[in-house]
């Protein structure tokens, strides 16, 4: 039996007799040939079905095959230029291995709440094999950044005794009767392996209760966070420098065509460069008074307002395209249109009437508040490189972190904001090595000091500097990609009224 070969290794078998495996992704057909297209998770390729004696035993099967019914198909592969991926197969055999149901997820469109409901599905259309794939090479580079930079992985526990990162986000378990959290950090039991082997990493899945529904949060996330012996704010940041640029140029440089099948603007990623932007807080509070960000909104303001106009006027169009098709592909891609321009123009119309809300937000901030999402925004919209943000006020950040002996109001803390409005994907700092003065802010906070005696150990017995910081793949993904939706950068996403399927 022949064995099968990957579409995406098809220019090594030119001229060759080969045989595919996979699923109908859609199919075409003219009186006398049937155009089939195949995916198979290595790419897609274009099987052509000429009527003929040798393929009249399947020739009306794959005419009339339900889309995404699973198949192999033997062929001659031969370069066409026109066709996805370059190759076509010119088919001589045919084997159904299972006719599909109707399927739900046609070539028409959808809303994203229908997609999200049929996400099991959804998985096997390309943008979301893209993004997935992406995320694949993402975590590979994440975990080859670390191990070949003499950082030692250290698993750490998922049931946790008590909060990390403030009590507010805790899922609690019943621990055989004792109330105990999922997981929002490994970082506290990462410091205490840094002491043993100096510089350390954990890789998982974190659990945060956030009860809002945004475009920037999941409940459930994974999360890598470094963690080094004898380092302070600044060695921290440079190490989170340097692994942003490995991440970017890892990405860009094995998925460049995905990434601009998206419809990612890559120069702006292949523009980023080291050093990145340094902000103090109570510089990047400035800005948010400075006439730059009352400028950028009011900008944001007018083309946003103008797009609405033109996007109202296309959407009549559409809608009479839709009604005057003759032909079914006609129909379902004026309707695609139709539905892309009806999902632009409702996500259009809440920034715009979120923008006089931003624009409060921003001009009435006050020192000593943590900086929102949208004020996030404003900072890295102005900068076209990353901005590590440092020095936040001890208020509204956690316990951990260490005071700046220079201003006792602020942490040594930083958080990284994505350029182009992103926003945060990676909070950090130095932590607080000083055995008195942790004990002070642990009652500070109001918390348990007993669930942290083990913690303070770290503080009694040869305590140094040190300091790390937590990246989420989430969002670094969705800012590599260019997605304006976090959902879509996990394969099965949870958030705030969603945990199906
Ligand atoms: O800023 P955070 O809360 O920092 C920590 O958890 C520290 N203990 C890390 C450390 O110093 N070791 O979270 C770190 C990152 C955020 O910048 C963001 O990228 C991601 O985790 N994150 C979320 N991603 C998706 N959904 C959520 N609800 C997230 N919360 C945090
Ligand atoms: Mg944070």
């Amino acid at each position: 039996m022949m064995t099968h070969v990957n579409i995406k290794d098809l220019n090594r078998h030119i001229g060759e007799e080969v045989r595919l495996q996979g699923w109908a992704y859609r199919v075409r057909s003219s009186g006398k040939v049937a155009f089939l297209l195949v995916r198979d998770g290595t790419g897609l390729c274009q099987c052509v079905v000429e009527k003929s004696e040798q393929t009249s035993g399947f020739f009306d099967t794959v005419k009339r095959l339900p889309q995404e019914s699973s198949l192999r198909v033997t062929g001659t592969v031969r370069a066409e230029e026109r066709a996805e991926g370059g190759y076509e197969l010119a088919v001589t055999g045919f084997e159904l291995i299972h006719a599909s149901g109707e399927y739900p997820i046609t070539p028409k469109a959808h809303g994203t709440d229908f997609l999200m409901k049929h996400r099991h599905l959804w998985l096997r259309s390309r943008r979301q094999e893209v993004i997935l794939k992406i995320r694949h090479t993402l975590v590979d580079a994440i975990r080859r950044f670390f191990n070949d930079n003499g950082f030692t992985l250290i698993d750490t526990p998922i049931f946790a005794p008590s909060a990390g990162e403030g009590a507010s986000t805790l899922f609690e378990v019943d621990y055989f009767g004792e109330p105990v959290y999922l997981a929002q950090t490994g970082q506290l039991y990462l410091e205490s392996a840094c002491m043993s082997h100096g510089k350390v990493y954990c890789f998982g899945p974190t659990f945060r209760a956030e009860k809002s529904k945004t475009r920037r949060h999941l409940t459930e996330f994974w999360m890598v966070e470094p963690e080094v012996a004898f380092a302070d704010l600044d060695d921290v940041m440079a190490i989170a420098e340097d692994f942003i640029m490995a991440l970017v140029s890892r990405v860009l440089n094995d998925h460049r065509t995905d990434l601009e099948f998206l419809g990612r603007d890559v120069a702006k990623l292949a523009q980023i460069r080291k050093p990145f932007v340094r902000l103090s807080y109570s510089d990047a509070v400035d800005v948010l008074h400075s006439a730059l960000a009352k400028e950028l909104l009011e900008e944001d303001l007018q083309t946003k307002t103008a797009r609405i106009e033109q996007l109202e006027g296309e959407l009549e169009s559409a809608i009479e395209n839709v009604k005057d098709a003759r032909k079914k592909w006609e129909q379902e891609k004026a309707a695609q249109r139709e539905q892309a321009i009806r999902e632009e123009l409702s996500e259009l119309r809440e920034q715009v009437g979120n923008i006089p809300h931003h624009m409060e937000l921003a001009a009435g901030f006050e020192w000593g508040k943590d900086l929102g999402g949208s004020d996030e925004t404003i900072i890295s919209r102005l900068h076209d490189q990353p901005v590590l943000c440092h020095r936040y006020p001890k208020g509204c950040k956690a316990f951990y972190m260490k005071l700046d002996p220079d201003d006792k109001r602020v942490v040594k803390n930083f958080d990284v904001l994505a350029p182009e409005g992103f926003g945060e994907i990676i909070g950090g700092s130095q932590r607080e090595d000083d055995y008195d003065v942790l004990l002070g802010r642990i009652e500070e906070e109001g918390l348990a000091v007993e669930p942290f005696e083990w913690y303070l150990d770290l503080r009694r017995y040869g305590s140094v500097p040190h300091g790390g910081f937590g990246l989420g793949v989430e969002r670094t993904l969705a800012w590599l990609c260019g997605l304006d939706h976090i959902r879509e950068t996990i394969p099965f996403a949870r958030m705030m009224g969603k945990i199906y399927p």
